[in-house]
């Protein structure tokens, strides 16, 4: 058998064995079958957890088209194992070029799904500027990062967005775990291995407290470094300080930084300037979704020279010998670091258990449904939170019905 094959298969069923969300779901969705016959366009990370949200949606019912949302984010050895399953088509593989990249995505496209599973709303935004004859088949989009609800608001504002979307990133069961605890955890994960370097005692700059940099904040506290935040929302900014770290613009945090995570969805939050007053040997991370954040363009238009100097290292030389030392090329470095795996397993089964929710419950909806973007209904989230307390074996409260009543009086005796 194929190595990589064998090692994917692995990978998988140690996913699976972490996951009982999705566990759980399948049951259900095997005995009912709620996306029979649908080809479902999938743009997502490929790798392990990922494969398992893919198999459940072939138990489903479901044939399921695949691309990378990032070239350099695929597992190819997981990519391997889940090419060799039935109903499962992947154009993912890992260091895609640009247009190779590309190319995968419309390919999804072009097999004209009946609904669409996103990250960063690759696919729906390519839906609408390159194959708007297929969008009348699109049942809608379920998405399921910042960035990607950020796009398609973009798009609803502009009355451009032709199908309906749910907003997954937004719910509490995706955002309050995966984006803070999943990222922080994650990307610390990534830079501590693939750096090798102590973060106890280290100044380490969290650029934009959102919640992703909230939890890379909390998280960075916990390992024993000096957390500094930079932001340009006065309530995020307050909200920080509150937490217990220290506020500042990031001209000065340049200056006194060992460590730079980026978190904003934003573009060039770390260019030129910041880049001159930086210390010699700092390091630079990226974990928003995409390659923008850290100034590539200025990274090289500073320095004098530049080269791998460990595997996901990059180290650019300034004038007078300075030394910067940029993670991952500046791509999510949870994901595309070279030991990435991603955020835990745990994290992914209750985003992927909402994410499944979703998109069934949007196929379920269609026919009500318009052109917007629709938060998840909460009763969906609730079901996946109900599921994940059950499998901790936690019991919680139930509240009476005198409180109910209570709560929703507003005229007292
Ligand atoms: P968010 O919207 O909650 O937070 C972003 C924060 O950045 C906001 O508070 C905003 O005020 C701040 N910001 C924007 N521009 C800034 C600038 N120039 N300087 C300082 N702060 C700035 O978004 P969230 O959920 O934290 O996501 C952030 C990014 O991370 C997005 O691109 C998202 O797609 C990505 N993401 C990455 C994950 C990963 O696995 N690495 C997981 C989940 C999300």
């Amino acid at each position: 058998m194929h190595d990589g094959l064998e090692s994917g298969r692995r990978k998988l069923e140690w996913a699976r064995r972490h996951m009982p969300i999705l566990e759980e779901l399948s049951g259900e969705y095997r005995r009912r079958h709620p996306l029979e016959g649908l080809t479902i366009g999938l743009a997502t990370h490929v790798e392990a957890k990922t494969g398992i949200l893919v198999e459940t949606l072939v138990k489903a019912g479901a044939r399921v088209i695949l691309a990378a949302s990032d070239p350099m984010s695929t597992q190819d050895d997981v990519n391997a194992a889940l090419s060799a399953q039935k109903h499962i088509i992947s154009y993912a593989e890992r260091g895609l070029s640009r247009d190779e990249y590309e190319a995968a995505l419309l390919k999804v496209l072009d097999q004209a799904p009946d609904l669409i599973i996103d990250d960063a709303a690759e696919l729906a935004t390519r839906l609408h500027a390159k194959r708007p004859g297929l969008l009348r088949k699109v049942a809608g989009s379920a998405e399921q990062t910042t960035t990607g609800v950020y796009r398609l608001k973009a798009m609803e504002a502009k009355g451009a967005l032709k199908i309906p979307a749910y907003a997954v990133n937004d719910t509490p069961m995706k955002r309050y775990f995966d984006n803070v605890h999943g990222t922080g955890e994650s990307s610390l994960a990534n830079i501590a291995i693939g750096t090798n370097l102590l973060l106890a005692g280290k100044n380490v700059v969290i650029v934009g407290y959102g919640y992703c940099g909230r939890g890379l904040a909390m998280k960075a506290k916990g390992w024993g470094a000096q957390v500094i935040v930079t932001e340009v929302d006065p309530r995020k900014a307050l909200q920080a300080i509150m937490d217990g770290f220290h506020v500042m613009r990031l001209d000065s945090a340049a200056r006194i930084g060992d460590f730079f995570i980026t978190a904003t969805g934003n573009i060039n939050v770390i260019s030129k300037r910041h880049m001159a007053r930086m210390k010699d040997g700092a390091v630079l991370a990226n974990a928003g979704h995409f390659d923008v954040e850290i100034s590539l363009a200025d990274l090289r238009e500073t320095a004098t020279s530049w080269n791998d100097v460990r595997e996901g290292i990059t180290e650019y030389i300034l004038q007078r010998g300075k030394r910067l030392y940029l993670l991952a090329a500046g791509r999510l470095v949870n994901l595309t670091s070279p030991a990435a795996m991603g955020h835990p397993i745990e994290v992914m089964d209750q985003t992927f258990g909402v994410q499944l929710a979703s998109a069934v419950h949007l196929y379920e909806n269609r026919d009500k449904l318009e052109p917007r973007v629709y938060q998840v209904p909460d009763e969906v989230d609730m079901m996946v939170a109900r599921i994940k307390l059950r499998t901790l074996n936690v019991e919680i409260d139930d509240l009476t019905v005198e409180q109910r009543r209570y709560l929703k009086t507003w005229v007292f005796d």
